[in-house]
């Protein structure tokens, strides 16, 4: 089994480049099988959840071949509407082929999916979508049927800005012409490059980046083309990694303005952050001081992906600090694995309370889930001794050579097979 060998202490001095956003390529990817040809995709993260969505691609009989960052799709052999179940356990992301299988094939069957342990994820908001659009949708001891022969477009209001229902939806009624709203829709960054694919293929899409989504579907879809936007989230792990460690690092090809709440966040804690277009530099001086509160929630809120981060920069930060999670109901689990680093976190329900350590010392810690192993190196690069991180598998489902990146700023890091 795979393991991080971190020695820390180390400061972080240099650059690095920010890869393609894991939860923009993965909806981009599904729409692919909207349009009956080619979809060209720049700048496609290369990662074991891109991987399992691109086996799923292939199982449904698309031809699918890479070129480092440049994924093509030739969705003109599609043959098969059901996702083999051991792919779909794969990845929770198998979630997304619903929308669009429904709209192409007028039937998706949606069976327990893998992903991250934080929380239940359950998909009422999308099944309520579907129905909105027409579906039927029937529970069986294996998994959900939805049928929907013909897709009516409506009005949809989501109760909670779902990313993911907000996706599924945008997919499900691009093919039917008529317009479909969706209301207190999500606002992510992510929402609004799928809707730059759709675009390309010919959906009109507008409102994409606000709460009210318009979508004109297509009969005709096109070849599509899109660039993958980079990863905030990857962006903001370097920004924590420099929190703990200490040290100045650009940050190179992830717009700042999509990450101004952990802008503003670190900024707040003492960190120097120089903002550019595509990048911005993450400098740590002194030492931070940690926030009497800080709490997630909807972009462009701090994101809940982030809050593992900030609680591992807060760790070492002076004074007493909370942050309390209000996306997932099961995200505290780097808490207790920082503790054995030497951390002083309290969780009550879905606030961690933390009082900073001067420094937290090397240990043997297991990630639970991918931004608790991306929290779990980022401390370890501060911690004084040796780290061992396991659970990499994890961290690889969002984070193309970490390690490499991380060497290559100065980071006595290890990936041990
Ligand atoms: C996506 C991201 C994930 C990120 C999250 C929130 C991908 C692949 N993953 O996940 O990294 O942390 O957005 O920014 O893009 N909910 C319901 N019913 C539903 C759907 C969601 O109650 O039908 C709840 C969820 O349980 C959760 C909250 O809404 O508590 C947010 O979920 P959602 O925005 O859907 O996140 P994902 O799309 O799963």
């Amino acid at each position: 089994m795979s393991f991080y060998k971190i020695e820390g202490g180390a400061a972080l001095q240099g650059s690095i480049d920010v890869h393609g956003a894991k939860n923009a390529a993965l909806p981009i990817l599904a729409a692919t099988i909207l349009n009956n040809g080619i979809s060209v995709i720049h700048n496609c993260p290369d990662l074991s959840d891109i991987e399992s969505i691109i086996t799923i691609l292939r199982s449904l009989g698309c031809r699918v071949t890479r070129d480092g960052g440049l994924v093509t799709v030739d969705s003109s052999g599609f043959t098969s509407a059901d996702i083999p179940l051991e792919f779909m356990k794969q990845t929770r992301s198998s979630t997304i082929f619903a929308g669009a299988l429904l709209a192409r094939t007028k039937r998706a069957f949606i069976a327990g999916s893998g992903g991250c342990c934080i929380g239940k994820r359950p998909i009422d908001l999308h099944l309520m979508g579907f129905k909105a659009l027409g579906a039927d949708v029937s529970f069986r001891p294996d998994g959900i049927l939805c049928r929907a022969p013909h897709i009516c477009p409506c009005k949809i209001h989501l109760d909670f800005p779902s990313v993911g229902a907000t996706e599924n939806l945008m997919l499900a009624s691009s093919l039917t012409p008529g317009l479909t709203v969706i209301s207190n829709a999500a606002k992510e960054p992510e929402i609004c490059n799928l809707a730059d694919y759709l675009r390309s293929i010919g959906v009109g899409i507008k409102g994409d980046g606000t709460s009210e989504i318009y979508i004109k579907g297509t009969c005709s879809p096109s070849d599509g083309e899109v660039t993958v936007i980079a990863d905030r989230i990857v962006a903001a792990t370097y920004a924590a990694c420099v929190a703990c460690a200490g040290g100045r690092v650009d940050v190179r090809g992830a717009s700042p303005s999509l990450l101004s709440p952990v802008v503003a966040t670190l900024r707040r804690m003492g960190m120097t952050i120089e903002c550019r277009n595509d990048g911005f530099v993450v400098e740590k001086s002194s030492r931070c001081i940690n926030l009497p509160y800080l709490c997630t929630g909807p972009y462009p809120a701090l994101p809940t992906d982030c809050q593992p981060l900030i609680v591992a920069a807060m760790t070492t930060s002076y004074g007493f600090g909370a942050i309390s999670e209000k996306i997932f109901e099961n995200r505290m689990a780097h808490c207790k694995r920082l503790c054995d680093m030497g951390a002083d976190i309290s969780v009550s329900g879905r606030t961690a309370m933390v009082r900073g350590a001067e420094r937290l010392h090397g240990a043997a810690v297991d990630a639970s889930d991918l931004r608790c192993g991306a929290a779990l190196v980022a401390a370890a690069l501060g911690a004084e001794g040796t780290s061992f991180v396991s659970g990499v598998h994890y961290i690889d489902r969002g984070y193309e050579n970490l390690c490499t990146a991380l060497k290559s700023v100065g980071a006595n890091i290890e990936r041990i097979e």
